[in-house]
C-alpha cells in the first residue's frame, strides 16, 4: 500500500492509474476506521477499482472546537485496517495541505442550497457547506472517479448526489449499506466515544428505526413512535422525521410509500445519527 501526503503526489497517482487503464475508487474518511469503512472498501474492490482512501479530519465541518478536539484517532488500528481490506494507495493530507488559510474562511464555500438546511443541516449549521467544500476539493484532486459514502451519512449523499449533479463533476457516486454491530448499533467512529451506558441508550436509534420499519402508519405516528422509544431510553432527541428519501421534503400525513426515516441524538454527550427505509400509510380519518 502506497502512502501519499501531498495533493501533487496523490493528484499524479490517480492519473497514472487511469492512464493504465484502471478506474480509481475513492473512499474519503475522517479515520477512526471500523469494519463500516471496510466494507466501502470492499465495495470498490469488488467493483475492479484502484482503492484510494483518504483520511483528513475536515475542520470545516464540524461546528465546535471541542466537538472537533473529542473526534476519535486511532492511527494503528486505520493503518492496519486498510492494509487489510486492499486499499491501494492511502493518502493522509495535512491540515496546510487541504486548508493552508485555516483558520481564516477559505474564499469559496460550496453549499447545496435545500437538502443541507434540514435535519443535520438545521441542527449543525455549516456542517455540510464544509462536507461539500472539502469533498468537491477531495473529487477536483482525485479527478474522475467512483466515490463511495456509507448510507448511515445519508444525507451527507443526498448533498454530496446534488453536487455532483450540479457541477457536472466526473464523479459517480457509490452509496453503500450501513454495517451494523451484533445488536443493532450502526457503526460510527464515535461509537469509540460511548461509555457502557451511553451505549446502551444508543440502541435505541436503531430500536426506533426497526420498530417504524416493521410497521405501516401515517407518517406522524412515526415520528412520535420513533422519539418516544428514544427519549423511554434517555435520549437527548434531535430530531425523528419521515422524509421523500431524495429531496428531503418531509412526508405529509395523507402521502403512501416509501420514504426514509431519519433520526439522531445525544447520548452521553455523544451525537449519533442512524436511518431506515420505511413504508408509510395515508392517514385515513
Ligand atoms: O463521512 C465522513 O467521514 C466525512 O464527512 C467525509 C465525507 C470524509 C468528509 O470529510
Amino acid at each position: 500500500m502506497q502512502r501519499l501526503h501531498t495533493i501533487a503526489a496523490w493528484r499524479d497517482y490517480a492519473q497514472r492509474q487511469r492512464d493504465a487503464g484502471h478506474s480509481v475508487g475513492l473512499v474519503p474518511t475522517m479515520g477512526a476506521l471500523h469494519a463500516g469503512h471496510a466494507s466501502l472498501f470492499d465495495e470498490a474492490k469488488a467493483r475492479g477499482d484502484v482503492v484510494l482512501a483518504t483520511i483528513f479530519v475536515n475542520p470545516r465541518q464540524f461546528g465546535d472546537i471541542a466537538d472537533l478536539r473529542a473526534y476519535p484517532h486511532t492511527p494503528e488500528v486505520d493503518l492496519r485496517l486498510a492494509q487489510e481490506h486492499g486499499v491501494d494507495c492511502l493518502v493522509e493530507p495535512a491540515l496546510e495541505e487541504m486548508w493552508p488559510e485555516y483558520p481564516r474562511p477559505t474564499a469559496t464555500t460550496v453549499s447545496v442550497r435545500g437538502i443541507s438546511e434540514v435535519l443535520e443541516g438545521a441542527g449543525r449549521p455549516g456542517h455540510f457547506d464544509g462536507v461539500a467544500s472539502v469533498v468537491a476539493k477531495l473529487f477536483a484532486v482525485t479527478g474522475p472517479c467512483r466515490a463511495y459514502f456509507g448510507d448511515k451519512d445519508f444525507q451527507q449523499i443526498a448533498v454530496v448526489r446534488q453536487m455532483v449533479a450540479d457541477l457536472a463533476l466526473p464523479v459517480e457516486v457509490v452509496g453503500c449499506p450501513i454495517v451494523r454491530d451484533y445488536d443493532g448499533l450502526a457503526l460510527s467512529s464515535r461509537n469509540l466515544l460511548l461509555t457502557e451506558t451511553a451505549r446502551h441508550q444508543a440502541l435505541s436509534l436503531s430500536r426506533a428505526l426497526h420498530q417504524v420499519g416493521e410497521t405501516r402508519r401515517y407518517a406522524s405516528a412515526m415520528r412520535r413512535a420513533m422519539r418516544a422509544v428514544m427519549e423511554d431510553a434517555g435520549v437527548r432527541v434531535a430530531y425523528a422525521d419521515v422524509v421523500d428519501p431524495v429531496t428531503f421534503m418531509p412526508t405529509r400525513d395523507d402521502e403512501g410509500g416509501a420514504r426514509r426515516a431519519l433520526v439522531a441524538g445525544v447520548v452521553g454527550g455523544v451525537r449519533l445519527i442512524d436511518n431506515g427505509p420505511v413504508v408509510v400509510e395515508p392517514r385515513r380519518d
